[in-house]
């Protein structure tokens, strides 16, 4: 169900050049259930009226507290990491369908591959596989140190984590691209992953006989719930162009080759 709350912000700090940690405490996170969907923000501006869409890092039940995880990129969220304790932010969700652990785990082995502010989404979801008895290989790729966020939290739930950086400045050098050609798809029952479209592009090459690989779509977007058509990607082998999925209602997860990249 798609609920609109005034929720409280518990606190909004930034973790990165640029980059905020939110937490909102509202009943919205009870219909919290599956890792990767989205809020939709109201900026607390009025002559912004679009929203914007900001993917669930995690979220806790019993606390009726989720976190989001954000970059400034324009005045919109600039005026959003200004937000103080207390404040009430005006909020949409949950949306988008998010990632379906309902696949078989026989060999009990998923990959998370994430880059930059793809990152947030998938602490949940490997906090979720880990729970399942999944173990968790974590591969991160960010610009530089300054950038790298949240390792210490796939660290907790993870078998193993590693990070690249563009350019060496923490972890090893290059993109996820190196640590992919380090391991065979095949061994890991699913692979997820989130991140910028190049990235998206390299996992699809590497998994594109995999059963069951997953991409997290990013698209710009105004009603966030699929009526506007903002959001649209094409599908794979329409050749006339006419076939067109949402990703704020289809997605943002989808397989590998479903949707152009
Ligand atoms: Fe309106 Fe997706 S944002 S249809």
């Amino acid at each position: 169900m798609i609920l609109q709350e005034e929720m409280t912000i518990l606190s909004n700090v930034n973790i990165a050049p640029r980059v905020f940690r939110m937490v909102l405490q509202g009943e919205m996170v009870l219909d919290m259930q599956v890792p990767d969907q989205f809020l939709h923000l109201r900026v607390p501006s009025p002559d912004k009226v679009l929203r914007r869409p900001i993917s669930i890092s995690e979220y806790d039940h019993a606390t009726k507290t989720c976190v989001i995880i954000y970059r400034v990129e324009g005045p919109g969220l600039a005026d959003v990491s200004e937000m103080v304790p207390g404040q009430k932010l005006d909020v949409m969700g949950p949306l988008g369908n998010g990632f379906d652990l309902s696949t078989p785990f026989p060999n009990k082995k998923a990959l998370i591959v994430a880059g930059g502010i793809g990152t947030p989404p998938m602490v949940q979801l490997a906090r979720d596989l880990q729970k399942k008895g999944v173990a968790v290989t974590v591969f991160l790729g960010f610009a530089q140190a300054s950038a790298v966020i949240l390792e210490a939290e796939f660290r907790e739930v993870a078998a193993d984590v590693q990070v690249v950086t563009d350019d060496g400045s923490y972890g090893r050098q290059g993109h996820v691209g190196v640590l992919m050609d380090g391991v065979e798809m095949a061994d890991f029952d699913a692979v997820y992953a989130c991140g910028a479209p190049g990235m998206l592009r390299a996992v699809a090459a590497k998994t594109e006989n995999h059963p069951n690989a997953f991409i997290s779509m990013e698209a710009r977007m105004a009603c966030g719930m699929g009526a506007c058509y903002a959001c649209v990607v094409h599908v794979v082998g329409d050749e006339t162009g006419q076939q067109s999925l949402k990703v704020c209602d289809n997605g943002p997860i989808f397989r590998v080759g479903k949707v152009v990249i």
